[in-house]
């Protein structure tokens, strides 16, 4: 039998009720293509637990109005809850103050927020910005087109083959021309934890700023921005469990002062006559036009669900999970994990045989299994391994050994179809 295994308890976590957080999220209860969904794509989205559907839902029926613009009671209410999920983001950061907390759209936003504002007026031609080589896209080419505006340099730091971030060789590229140094927290693709507090606190004795790409990160190992000292950290909602299309950046309050708005309009403003307009402060100054209101709202709710089961007890829950998973593929014959660094989370990409990923992924599908195939927008990452892609399945606080053996199963089958 197949699929007997679904949702088995791990033995060495019978603390952590996967049958009762499974039951949380509807969407895994769907069949697809006749068997049940093994949703292995959370690193592209994760799926949202009913208490950050019930709570959006009650608010846009209930609590539902414009923000900062009216003085009767629904506005209020609304503004309120905006407000106060601004407060439980800036204290799951444990950031200083709600105002260093920036509602945008997502982490693309968040970063070419920062490349705009802070990469245009505070960088000049020659000063260099650092990457990793394994940087998404949304941290790649808004510096790329800063490079193209201003003239600065791009410096990649490299990786080794197991995907691990390579601290000495960064070391040597940082010198008195490194301004800003923008890495991920965990990679996309490989998984890898990156060691961002080492690389903040290198970053300082250059006196250049660090912004962190938190998207994978956040997710799985938390942040505590006091202790971490980077200058900017940008998240965002739905790979938290909560809504797409609202993210977040976080920023140390005087240097978001000090930064100029990027986008113009509405409650950003202190006064507008023709002939100038004032602004006020962060961060108001960066969100400009009726922002993403019921999804600031979604958000709070998801972090007040992550903190309700415990971002440690999740991170052991995937780590098992990551185990799991890497032996059972390993039983696998002619398939190649890419990424196997040190310390990572409950990402695996991998290659199998000849096959593309593409097909890989549509016959599994055929399985019920849902993973992502492709570049995974990191092409530069897809040529420093010499593929043009790979299939990757990645894990949330629902995955299932279940989810990993109907995995095991599917790929078995593709490999069977290709002989
Ligand atoms: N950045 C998301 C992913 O890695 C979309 O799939």
């Amino acid at each position: 039998m197949v699929f007997e295994t679904k949702n088995k308890i791990s033995p060495n976590i019978n603390d952590y009720n996967i049958d009762s957080i499974r039951d949380d999220f509807p969407a895994l209860s769907l069949e697809c293509n006749g068997y049940p969904l093994s949703f292995l794509d959370s690193g592209a989205s994760a799926q949202k637990p009913s208490k950050v559907l019930e709570r959006m839902d009650h608010a846009y029926r209930n609590e539902y109005a414009n923000v900062h613009r009216g003085a009767y009671t629904l506005s209020q209410q609304a503004t309120d809850n905006y407000e106060n999920a601004r407060k439980t983001v800036a204290d799951f950061m444990n950031a200083k103050s709600s105002d260093e907390i920036i509602f945008t759209r997502n982490v693309t936003s968040a970063i070419n927020l920062v490349a705009h504002s802070y990469g245009r007026n505070f960088l000049k031609a020659g000063d260099e910005v650092v990457i990793s080589h394994m940087e998404h896209h949304a941290n790649i080419v808004p510096w790329q087109l800063l490079r193209d505006a201003v003239g600065i340099e791009l410096k990649i730091a490299p990786i080794d083959d197991a995907g691990n971030f390579l601290l000495d060789d960064f070391e040597k590229i940082l010198g008195p021309k490194t301004k800003l140094v923008a890495i991920t927290h965990v990679s996309n693709v490989l998984g890898t934890i990156v060691p961002i507090k080492k690389i903040v606190q290198l970053a300082k004795t250059v006196d250049a700023k660090v912004l962190i790409d938190g998207c994978q990160g956040i997710v799985h190992e938390g942040v505590d921005v006091q202790s971490l000292d980077a200058d900017f950290y940008a998240f965002t909602g739905h790979k938290l469990y909560g809504p797409s299309g609202i993210g977040v950046l976080w920023g140390k309050l005087d240097l978001l002062n000090a930064m100029p708005p990027y986008e113009g309009g509405g409650d950003m403003i202190e006064i507008v006559t023709f002939e100038k307009s004032t602004f006020r402060d962060a961060p108001a100054r960066f969100e400009a036009g009726t922002p993403p209101i019921i999804e600031a709202v979604g958000l709070a709710a998801a972090i007040d669900y992550i903190t309700s089961i415990g971002v440690n007890n999740i991170a052991t829950h995937e780590n098992h999970m990551l185990e799991y998973a890497t032996s059972c593929l390993a039983e696998i014959d002619g398939l190649r994990i890419i990424g196997n660094a040190d310390k990572k989370i409950g990402i695996i990409s991998f290659e199998l045989d000849d096959i593309h990923p593409h097909d890989i992924s549509t016959i599994i599908d055929s399985k019920g299994v849902a993973v992502r195939a492709g570049h995974h927008c990191a092409q530069p990452l897809m040529e420093r391994y010499g593929v043009p892609a790979t299939t990757r399945a990645s894990f949330g606080m629902y995955t299932s050994e279940g989810d990993i053996d109907q995995l095991a199963d599917a790929l078995k089958y593709a490999k069977g179809i290709f002989g």
